[in-house]
C-alpha cells in the first residue's frame, strides 16, 4: 500500500515533519521576567479547573506511539511515526510549563480525574483513526478553554502561558485535522457521514461536560454553557467540516 492511501502525501508529512522538528530545537516559551502575581482568590479560581487540564497534557503517549507505528509501518510511512513522536513530546512540554507555574504557585497537581480517565479508556479502544479523533476533540476545547483562561486571568505569566499553549494547539488541531480527513476520505460517503455526525455529537458531550466541571472559571470569564458551547463548535467546524465536500455536495447536479 503506498502513502497516497492515507490521503496524506509525502510532501505533507514533511511539511509536518519541518514544522515539528523546528519546534523542537525552537520550543516556545515563557519568558522568565514576565510578572507573576496571582491573587489568592484567583488562585481558588483556577486551582482544580487547570490541574485538570495539566493532567490532560501529561502523557507518556504510549498508545498513540504504538497505533501510529502500526499504521505507518503497513505504509511505510516512517516520517509519521517521527512526527507523532514530536507532537508527544511538545504535548510533555506543555504538562511541563503548566506544573512548573502550579508549583511556583502552589498549587496541588492532579493525579486523576474521572474525565481524564475516559478520555484515556477510549484512545486505548481501537487504532490511529478514534485515537486522532479523541485527541482532537480535546485539543479543540482545550484552545478555547486556554483562552478563557487567559481572559480570566490577571497574572501576566499565567496569560503569556495561556498564548504559548494556543500557538502550538492551533497547529496541532491542523496536523490532526489533515490526518482524520485524510483517514476517513478512504471510506464510503455513507460511513463518513456517521462518523461525522458521531464525532460531532461526540465532541457536544464533552464540550458539556467540561462547562459544567469548570463552570466556575467559565462563569467568572463571563461565559454561559450557551456562549461556550457556540466557541467550541465554531472551533469544531472550522477544523473538521471538510469544506470540499460541502463545496462539492452544494455543486452537484
Ligand atoms: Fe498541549
Ligand atoms: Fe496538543
Amino acid at each position: 500500500m503506498g502513502s497516497h492511501t492515507t490521503g496524506m502525501s509525502p510532501d505533507d508529512l514533511k511539511i509536518w515533519l519541518n514544522h515539528f522538528e523546528y519546534h523542537a530545537e525552537h520550543p516556545r516559551c515563557v519568558p522568565p521576567e514576565l510578572a507573576d502575581v496571582l491573587e489568592p482568590g484567583e488562585r481558588q479560581l483556577i486551582a482544580n479547573s487547570i490541574a485538570t487540564f495539566q493532567l490532560g497534557e501529561q502523557s507518556e503517549g504510549n498508545t498513540l506511539r504504538r497505533a501510529a507505528e502500526r499504521f505507518a509501518g503497513a505504509r511505510q510511512m516512517p516520517a509519521l511515526v517521527r512526527i507523532i513522536e514530536l507532537f508527544i513530546r511538545e504535548e510533555q512540554r506543555h504538562a511541563l510549563l503548566l506544573r512548573s507555574f502550579m508549583e511556583d504557585h502552589r498549587i496541588p497537581l492532579r493525579r486523576s480525574h474521572w474525565t481524564d480517565q475516559a478520555f484515556r479508556r477510549l484512545r486505548r479502544l481501537a487504532g490511529l483513526e478514534l485515537y486522532v479523533c479523541v485527541l482532537i476533540t480535546a485539543e479543540l476545547i482545550g484552545n478555547v478553554y486556554y483562552r478563557v483562561l487567559e481572559s480570566a486571568t490577571g497574572c501576566r505569566r499565567l496569560k503569556v502561558l495561556c498564548r504559548t499553549l494556543v500557538a502550538d494547539e492551533l497547529a496541532h488541531v491542523a496536523f490532526e485535522s489533515q490526518l482524520l480527513q485524510a483517514l476517513r476520505a478512504a471510506r464510503p460517503a455513507w460511513a463518513r457521514t456517521l462518523i461525522r455526525l458521531t464525532h460531532r455529537a461526540f465532541f457536544v458531550a464533552t464540550a458539556s461536560v467540561v462547562c459544567l466541571t469548570h463552570r466556575s472559571l467559565l462563569r467568572h470569564a463571563g461565559y454561559d454553557a450557551r456562549s461556550f458551547l457556540r466557541l467550541c463548535l465554531a472551533q469544531y467546524d472550522f477544523y473538521l467540516e471538510p469544506v470540499s465536500e460541502t463545496l462539492a455536495s452544494s455543486s452537484a447536479p
